[in-house]
């Protein structure tokens, strides 16, 4: 049996590939956690934290994948986010963050006008999910 001769172009892109597949467990999009607290802190911690039991203007983002829209105890919510009838998955965070939050939320108190850069979406969400 023979190996195939790989070029050096096709052997560069395989160590990527496998750089990448490397570099965690999670699925091969996945954004990277510590850009992603960068973009928190400019984009969302003048109205949020991560941490528990903290709320500003907006409630403790601590927690945020998996729980549901409006049930923090202890933030008083617009009607609109309290009748929201979804639990905050990756995705469901994607399509809301990225477009305008009265938009996707008609009636919400929340002012933020979307991430259009979708690498920092991608790392928001995964610094989002570290946070439990
Ligand atoms: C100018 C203030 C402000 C900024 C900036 C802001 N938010 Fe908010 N956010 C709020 C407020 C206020 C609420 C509660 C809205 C309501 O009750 O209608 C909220 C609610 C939320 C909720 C729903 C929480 C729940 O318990 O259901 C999520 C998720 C969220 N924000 C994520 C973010 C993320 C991520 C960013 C940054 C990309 C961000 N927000 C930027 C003010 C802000």
């Amino acid at each position: 049996m023979t190996t195939p001769k790989l070029g050096r172009a096709a052997r560069s892109a395989l160590m990527t590939g496998m750089l990448v597949y490397a570099a965690g467990s999670q699925p091969a999009l996945a954004g990277d956690a510590s850009a992603g607290a960068d973009v928190f802190k400019q984009e969302c911690s003048e109205c949020h934290t991560t941490r528990e039991g903290h709320n500003k203007k907006g409630p403790s983002l601590f927690g945020i994948v998996g729980r549901h829209a409006g049930s923090l105890a202890g933030y008083k919510y617009t009607d609109a986010l309290k009748n929201a009838d979804w639990v905050w998955t990756e995705d469901k965070l994607h399509w809301y963050l990225s477009q305008s939050a009265r938009k996707a939320n008609p009636g919400t108190r929340m002012k933020y006008p979307g991430l259009d850069d979708p690498r920092q979406l991608d790392d928001l969400i995964a610094y989002l999910q570290s946070n439990h």
